[in-house]
């Protein structure tokens, strides 16, 4: 069923492919309603689902089962955050990150759990209260802004929400200007082949896809974390890899 769930989640472009809009329909008593809306746009149009109801999605992406595969202590340990540093967790969703990255940071770093869904904000504010997290602010992003101040975060986290995001190069160029000097961004998404959870293979972004789009909105793409089984993890620089001078 979390499987069923999860591919309902992170669906891409249901509408173009009968199968997988039946997929995407949940059967009774289960979350959440599969609300489509198409969006065109070009290639990377998408369509997004509905995550206006944070308490009923809680039961998916916090599902004890999912730290199995999801890995979020070794995820965020390998990421090798450093404290008092500023993260955004870009498409935050019920914040399942927000405490790892909040120990990682420290009590004086600061992680900024950002997404679209006002319940979903509410939600991660109650949250961090909770977890014992102040520094986690909970903030409201917009579909094509995800509202951080120049500079404002050295890391930008982004799991299972890339194929959500429209217009995406225009997207991430606007984006590297959030990041502060030296930082980068991390995707994390999954990968193609037969999985038990994500988005059916039809429906998926290919991490060259994510490498190419990323490179043309000025990102430096650096290395593949190989650490997770059902999702590439790819890091991109915002100024060139680190330790790296730029070429003339
Ligand atoms: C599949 S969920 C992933 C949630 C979380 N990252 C996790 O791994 O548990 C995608 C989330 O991205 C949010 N989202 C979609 N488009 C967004 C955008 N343009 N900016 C910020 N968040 C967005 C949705 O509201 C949803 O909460």
């Amino acid at each position: 069923m979390l499987a069923l769930l999860l591919a309902i989640a992170c669906a891409h472009d249901a509408s173009r492919d009968p199968a997988a809009s039946a997929e995407a329909a949940p059967p009774v008593q289960t979350p959440p309603p599969a609300e489509h809306a198409h969006h065109p746009g070009g290639d990377d149009a998408v369509v997004h689902h509905s995550f206006h109801d944070a308490e009923r999605w809680v039961q998916v992406f916090d599902d004890p089962g999912r730290a199995a595969w999801q890995k979020p202590a070794e995820l965020v340990a390998a990421l090798e955050i450093q404290p008092g540093s500023t993260v955004a967790d870009i498409g935050a969703g019920t914040g399942y990150f927000n405490r790892y990255l909040a120990e990682a940071v420290g009590p004086e770093g600061h992680v900024v759990a950002i997404d679209i869904e006002p319940s979903m904000v509410e939600h991660m504010a109650r949250r961090a209260v909770q977890e014992g997290t102040p520094q986690v602010e909970a903030r409201l992003g917009r579909p094509d802004d995800p509202g951080l101040k120049p500079g404002e975060a050295d890391l930008v986290l982004m799991v299972d929400t890339y194929h959500h995001i429209d217009g995406r190069v225009s997207y991430f160029a606007a984006l590297r200007d959030r990041v502060a000097p030296g930082g980068r961004l991390v995707v994390v998404d999954f990968k193609p082949g037969d999985l038990p959870v994500g988005p059916p293979p039809g429906h998926r972004i290919s991490q060259e896809q994510v490498v190419d789009e990323l490179t043309r909105a000025g990102w430096t793409i650096g290395d593949s974390l190989d650490i997770l089984p059902y999702q590439y993890v790819q890091v991109a620089w915002r100024d060139g890899l680190p330790g790296v001078l730029p070429q003339p």
